[in-house]
């Protein structure tokens, strides 16, 4: 992360979910508003110039995105909308009045549906991205009362003390989410993560998160992209392998949820029945057990 400028992949991520949200064959995978709120969020800060809609709906950038799509990432345009899709179903399905986004970036997933449920939702962001997301929200007219925005440094200040004073309760059952977020951290902030989401969610709570993949020799994304993420200023520092993860969750007091597959839950029937979809990043959900 550097200092004084908001997280590259949060920004890059925001401004597909414009793109993407738009474009025919995702728009219907994608969470309803997507595209609408991170424009609005986007353009409150100036970090979506005019000219990108025009790029957006060009023939070239769909075909730079379809070849970088089938040469450099396979999957990762269905990867990225079913990601958001994803974890604003799991969060919905829950069921809980409270939800709390960690690493939440520019993303748009709290302030949709603060104005969409009966949530209170708080988000929590390293400095250099939160306050920018502050501006973002205010600027563009999507504060509301049940949505909180705290600034700080997970890989500095323990979770808990991040959401002391705030609007956050303990004491009812809540969501939590962790979207792009697991494999920035170090593995003792990842447990730590773990553990302070206990401790700040009562049994029958449920965590959302995404998570690098490992094989065998490490990571499965490609060396070269993570190196490019990583000179951008996030390196990756945690990954798992499928076979652990039930037991690392279960270690930690969460019981790990059967997976969901995104291929027949969401692209049966669509215009992108066929399309790759990457094995890169899995998604997760757990469950507060005791
Ligand atoms: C890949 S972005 C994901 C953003 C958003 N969750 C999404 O999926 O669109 C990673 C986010 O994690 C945040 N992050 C990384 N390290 C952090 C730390 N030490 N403390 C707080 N936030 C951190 C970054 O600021 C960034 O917003």
């Amino acid at each position: 992360m550097k200092e004084g400028t908001p997280s590259r992949t949060s920004l890059k991520i925001a401004r597909m979910g414009v793109y993407y949200g738009r474009h025919p064959d995702f728009r219907d995978i994608c969470p309803p508003g997507l595209a609408d709120t991170n424009q609005k969020l986007l353009e409150a800060v100036g970090l979506l110039p005019s000219v990108a809609h025009r790029v957006y709906g060009s023939p070239a950038f769909d075909k730079l995105i379809e070849v970088t799509d089938r040469h450099l990432a396979p999957g990762a345009n269905t990867h990225f909308p079913l990601r958001k899709r994803f974890v604003e179903d799991q969060v919905r399905a829950a069921g809980v009045q409270q939800l709390l986004v960690v690493g939440a970036g520019l993303d748009s997933l709290a302030v949709r549906l603060v104005h969409d449920t009966e949530m209170r939702c708080v988000e929590v962001d390293h400095p250099a991205t939160g306050n920018v997301k502050v501006r973002a929200v205010n600027g563009s007219g999507l504060a509301h009362e049940r949505l909180e925005l705290i600034q700080a440094d997970l890989a500095k200040v323990p979770l808990s003390e991040a959401l002391t004073g705030s609007t956050w309760d303990s004491s009812v059952a809540g969501v939590a989410v962790a979207e792009g977020l697991l494999m920035y951290l170090d593995d003792s902030a990842v447990r730590g993560l773990f553990r302070a989401l206990h401790e700040l969610m009562p049994p029958g709570s449920r965590f959302v998160f995404s998570w690098l993949r490992a094989g065998p020799d490490g990571p499965v994304m490609t060396g070269w992209i993570r190196s490019v993420i990583a000179a951008g200023g996030e390196p990756m520092r945690w990954w798992i392998r499928d076979k652990e993860l039930a037991g690392f969750a279960a270690e930690l007091g969460w019981r790990l949820l059967p997976a969901v597959d995104l291929r027949v839950t969401y692209l049966d029937g669509t215009s992108i029945a066929e399309a790759g979809m990457t094995d890169w990043e899995g998604l997760s959900v757990v469950e507060r057990v005791d």
